[in-house]
């Protein structure tokens, strides 16, 4: 058993939190690390290795967030790190054509089914927000249809019912109550929203009849991975792919969380389903800031240079040392077995905590497979959408449960919006570790 954090020190990392205060919003550069989620200090991370990161006081954790599903290698792995001192000593960006673009790139295609070209942004909003544009542009539409719950970045329009919310709060499910996730966004802007509650595939047909040939495109994630981790229902990917071809709608599918996570081809290559753009992050840079759209030529062509393109500028597009990384975590993430492995260890997790929860008689779940989950403390025997999300699950008890894992040298966030990440680091004996963990928490819990 890990030794209990409790009686383990945390004076340095609680002065650094101190000190963050003075010169940081809230002592954070994005709320989802401090206030939004933790309700005492926040962790003061200093350093990591394979899947394992250690405080400022230099208490020793496994990671089980991995930087919002970033690290798909783990912390500095030797691979990665070789590829980025190498390219760091012959510089690290040159904002030109560089043969570590197209590395990049020519792996990315080999890998994503739907990819015929890719753009590379620097993050995943960007690429969501890049999407859009072209999407607008190639229908010559301006609305779009986005879901209830689903997160695509910070870019203004998107920024509506991503947070959850009472039951009250969000009204009916015909007619849900449009919640703004940001002040300082003109409302004229969510005037071109259609927004939709996910996996109800009756609304989606009602919706898409009344506004479907207004609309540019449709965005979703495949899996909901920002109200933790919902699947999608049987078939229903598959009739939104038919329904916005019906009505001559892109289909924007956002993998930022799941684009090489699941197979090599993210979700649409899990699937099976065909998207007209795709939009990728985090898993692509294993812990370096980037974002990617990919698509067929027909629509992102429309950024080729003329009086009628679709604009996209940005100084460190295709940084140097991000493109080294990405071609080295691809070559990584190719290797036979990789997938295999994640999967096998990340079911084996699930499998743990399931039976621990069942032991423990609590009415928990764990919902997901493979390398990336999510538990929920509910009555239900699975959450299907937001909804049921705000309606069903105890947010509470699991933040109090995350507290208590922390505490015992299991790193996670308590926010459970997000998700249980398993990275390519993480071994048999990570996860004998956390089910005793996990153990002991629930029994501190009841
Ligand atoms: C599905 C999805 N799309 C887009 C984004 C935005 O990515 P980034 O944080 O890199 O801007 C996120 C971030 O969590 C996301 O979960």
């Amino acid at each position: 058993m890990t030794q209990a954090l409790k009686t383990r020190n945390r004076t340095r990392s609680q002065q650094w939190f101190e000190r963050a205060q003075q010169s940081l919003v809230e002592g954070v550069n994005s709320p989802s690390r401090g206030a939004a989620v933790y309700k005492s200090d926040p962790i003061v991370l200093e350093r990591g290795r394979g899947s394992r990161v250690w405080d400022a006081d230099d208490n020793q954790y496994i990671d089980f967030m991995m930087s919002f599903g970033a690290l798909i290698q783990g912390h500095a792995h030797p691979k990665l790190v070789e590829a980025v001192s190498q390219a760091m000593a012959e510089g690290s960006h040159f904002a030109a054509v560089t043969s570590a673009e197209v590395e990049a790139a020519e792996r990315f295609r080999r890998m994503v089914p739907s990819a015929e070209v890719v753009r590379f942004t620097n993050t995943g909003s960007e690429a969501t927000m890049l999407a859009l544009r072209l999407a607008r542009a190639h229908t010559r539409r301006t609305k779009f249809l986005k879901f209830e719950g689903h997160y695509h970045g910070w870019y203004d329009p998107y920024l509506l019912n991503s947070h959850s919310h009472s039951p009250a709060e969000i009204g009916a499910p015909e007619n849900p109550t449009r919640i703004p996730d940001s002040q300082g966004i003109p409302s004229s802007t969510f005037d071109e929203v259609v927004l939709a509650p996910w996996n109800d595939i009756a609304a989606l047909e009602r919706l898409m009849r009344e506004h479907g040939s207004d609309l540019a495109a449709v965005i979703t994630e495949p899996i909901m991975a920002n109200m933790g981790c919902i699947l999608p229902r049987e078939r229903y990917l598959d009739r939104l792919r038919e329904l916005t071809q019906d009505y001559g709608v892109l289909l924007i599918l956002d993998e930022v969380v799941t684009g090489f996570r699941y197979a090599p081809g993210g979700c649409q290559e899990y699937y099976s389903i065909h998207p007209d753009i795709s939009t990728f992050g985090k898993a692509l840079g294993a812990g370096f800031p980037i974002g990617a759209v990919a698509g067929p030529r027909a629509i992102l062509d429309r950024m080729r240079w003329s009086d009628n393109m679709v604009l996209h500028y940005g100084t460190f597009n295709g940084h140097r040392l991000t493109m080294k990384v990405v071609a080295a975590n691809l070559d990584l993430l190719s290797a036979e077995g990789t997938y295999r492995k994640l999967h096998a260890i990340g079911d084996a997790a699930i499998a743990g905590l399931r039976e621990v929860f069942r032991r423990r008689k609590l009415k928990a779940i764990v919902q997901g497979f493979g390398p990336m989950f999510q538990i929920y403390f509910t009555e239900r025997d699975a959450i299907h959408d937001y909804r049921e999300y705000c309606k069903h699950v105890d947010t509470g008890r699991y933040a109090r449960f995350v507290q208590l894992l922390l505490e015992h040298g299991i790193y996670m966030t308590p926010s459970n919006g997000l998700h249980w990440i398993i990275s390519t680091a993480h071994t048999e004996s990570d996860v004998a570790t956390l089910v005793q963990v996990a153990e002991q928490a629930c029994a501190e819990l009841s």
